[in-house]
């Protein structure tokens, strides 16, 4: 965490859809190897902001560079090789293919073009191979690795889908409400997986659960109504007054805080 050069570089982004405006005006700075958590009431923008981020949307007005190159028109698969990942709130798993069959296309997805070169394949799909056995392990989901996916439990699946973003190694790797649905253990179990990807890349997570944004957050932003409201550490965000009027207020005082 002493590398204090951001890994993605928000510029006065925007989106509009007609006379809305649903992101306005934000800018942002993410360190590499952080959890930064986006948080905020309904429709404050959050999930808005991740996909002018990530390219699923196309932006109005503004910058994204990532790691100093402007990223803001590229299309999303183009920024998915700049080193950009995210996990949907909607599944995004093959149904019918096995657990470690997923994880292995994830995996080979990360050449998608030396996959056809067919000197390169054996080695390629060894790669994918032993990537997928890594991440069997590190989801906790040894023990159904041949299961088709559709037959996991919610939880699981939640947290195979994180894989698969994760498969790709990517830099950034953004996480929508992955723990929405879920019952107790899974959520603890979703927290840590969340908390260790920072080792290996930078993670920026909407979440509601403040338990989990006040524990494994290195830095918070709040939203309200398309803008930037507060941001700072667990601690600072905690104390703002603003932001306890905002949206805080009832779910810290009647949480464990
Ligand atoms: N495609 C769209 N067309 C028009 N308006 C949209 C579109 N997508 C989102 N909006 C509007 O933009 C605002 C922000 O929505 P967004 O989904 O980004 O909020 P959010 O902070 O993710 O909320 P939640 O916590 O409920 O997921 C909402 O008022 C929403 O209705
Ligand atoms: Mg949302």
């Amino acid at each position: 965490m002493s590398n204090t050069t951001p890994i993605l570089c928000a510029r006065h982004v925007t989106k509009r859809y007609g006379k809305f405006t649903a992101v306005n005006d934000i800018s942002l700075d993410i360190l590499p190897g952080t959890v930064h958590s986006v948080i905020g009431p309904n429709g404050a923008g959050k999930t808005t902001l991740f996909h002018t981020l990530t390219g699923t949307t196309p932006i109005t007005t503004g910058s994204i560079q990532v790691e100093g190159e402007e990223v803001a028109h590229l299309p999303g698969h183009r920024r998915v090789r700049k080193g950009l990942a995210r996990s949907f709130q909607v599944t995004s798993l093959f149904p019918n293919l096995s657990v470690r069959e997923n994880l292995r296309l994830a995996a080979q997805g990360k050449h998608p073009y030396a996959a056809l070169n067919p000197w390169r394949r054996p080695e390629l799909l060894r790669a994918a191979c032993d990537s997928a056995e890594q991440l069997l392990t590190r989801l906790n989901l040894q023990t159904v690795a041949e299961r088709i996916s559709a037959e996991l439990s919610h939880g699981q699946q939640r947290r195979l889908e994180v894989g698969m973003a994760m498969a790709a190694q990517p830099k950034v790797i953004f996480l929508d409400e992955p723990t929405s649905g879920m019952g107790i253990d899974d959520i603890g179990e979703m927290k840590q997986l969340i908390h260790s990807l920072r080792d290996s890349a930078t993670v920026v997570l909407i979440e509601h659960n403040m338990d989990i944004v006040m524990d494994i957050s290195d830095q918070i932003t709040v939203m309200q109504q398309g803008q930037i409201l507060a941001q700072g550490k667990p601690a600072e965000i905690r104390s703002d007054e603003r932001v306890r009027r905002a949206y805080l207020g009832s779910m810290i005082t009647g949480g464990k805080a």
